[in-house]
C-alpha cells in the first residue's frame, strides 16, 4: 500500500469492523491512564514514515468525538500534512497562517460532517517547521486551543526523521507512540521512546497498527495498547 494514500477514517466507513472497535478501546485506555487529570493534548507519533500516526490521530478523533467531547485535530505535520485530505478541506489557511500571519483560530478552524470534531489543517508548508512549532505562538496557540476543547489530537511527522514531534512533546500533556506491524522495526521503537522521553513528555504508550488477522478479508487495524511504566514512577501496569 502506498505511503501516499490518504489514511481511512475507518470509524466513521466502518463503526462496527473490528478496526473501529479497537479505536474505541483505545480511547478508553487514554482516558483511564494514569494522569491525575484529563488528557487535554495528545502528540501522537511513530519512529517512521507510514506506520499509522495520521490514521490514528484521525480515528481516534472520531471516537472520541462520539462521546460527545468537544474534538480538535490539529495538523502539526508541517511536511507531510494529510488531514485536509481526510476531512476533505481546505487548507489554503490552517496552522501556519495563525503561527506566521497572525490569523485568528477561530476563522480557519473547520468543523466536520462528525459532531463536535474540528480541525485546523496545517495551512501552507512552511521552510521552518520546528522553529514554528517550538515559537511562543504555538505555545500560546496551544493554551488557547486546550481551553477550547475537551482535547486537542495533534499529528506529527517521524520522530526519527525530524524533531518536529520532539518539539511539541514538552508542550502537551501526553504522548502515543504508534508502531505498525511488520514494519517498525524495535530497535527503532526503542530509539523513537528515548528521543521523546528525553523530552520528559508523558508517554502513555504504544499503539500497534495493523495487526491482520488470519481470516480476514478487509484490512483491519488493531490496537494493543501497553504502557512503559517508567515514567513518573506511577504503576502504569494495565494494558
Ligand atoms: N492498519 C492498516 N491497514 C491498512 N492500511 C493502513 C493501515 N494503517 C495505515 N494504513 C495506510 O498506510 C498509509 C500510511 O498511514 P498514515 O496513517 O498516513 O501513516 P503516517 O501518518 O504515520 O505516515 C495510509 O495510506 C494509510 O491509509
Ligand atoms: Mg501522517
Amino acid at each position: 500500500m502506498a505511503e501516499n494514500h490518504t489514511p481511512t477514517l475507518i470509524t466513521q466507513t466502518h463503526p462496527k469492523s473490528a478496526a473501529a472497535e479497537a479505536f474505541r478501546t483505545l480511547r478508553t485506555n487514554i482516558s483511564f491512564s494514569a494522569l491525575d487529570r484529563p488528557v487535554q493534548s495528545l502528540l501522537v507519533t511513530s519512529a517512521g514514515p507510514g506506520e499509522g500516526k495520521s490514521t490514528t490521530t484521525c480515528n481516534l478523533a472520531v471516537v472520541m468525538a462520539q462521546t460527545g467531547s468537544r474534538v480538535l485535530v490539529l495538523d502539526c505535520d508541517l511536511r507531510k500534512p494529510t488531514m485536509h485530505k481526510v476531512f476533505d478541506l481546505d487548507n489554503r489557511r490552517g496552522l501556519t497562517s495563525v503561527l506566521v500571519e497572525g490569523l485568528d483560530p477561530a476563522e480557519v478552524i473547520s468543523p466536520t460532517l462528525a459532531a463536535g470534531l474540528s480541525v485546523l489543517t496545517s495551512g501552507p508548508l512552511p521552510p521552518n517547521p520546528a522553529e514554528l512549532l517550538g515559537s511562543g505562538r504555538m505555545r500560546d496557540l496551544l493554551a488557547r486551543l486546550v481551553a477550547e476543547h475537551d482535547i486537542v489530537l495533534i499529528d506529527t511527522p517521524p520522530v526519527l526523521a525530524v524533531t518536529d514531534a520532539a518539539v511539541l512533546a514538552p508542550q502537551v500533556d501526553a504522548a502515543v507512540l504508534v508502531a505498525r506491524a511488520g514494519v517498525t522495526r524495535l530497535d527503532m521503537m526503542q530509539e523513537a521512546k528515548t528521543s521523546l522521553g528525553k523530552t520528559g513528555v508523558h508517554l502513555l504508550g504504544a499503539v500497534l497498527n495493523g495487526l491482520r488477522p488470519e481470516s480476514d478479508g478487509y484490512y483491519y487495524y488493531y490496537h494493543y495498547k501497553y504502557y512503559y511504566g517508567q515514567h513518573n514512577g506511577e504503576g502504569n501496569n494495565r494494558g
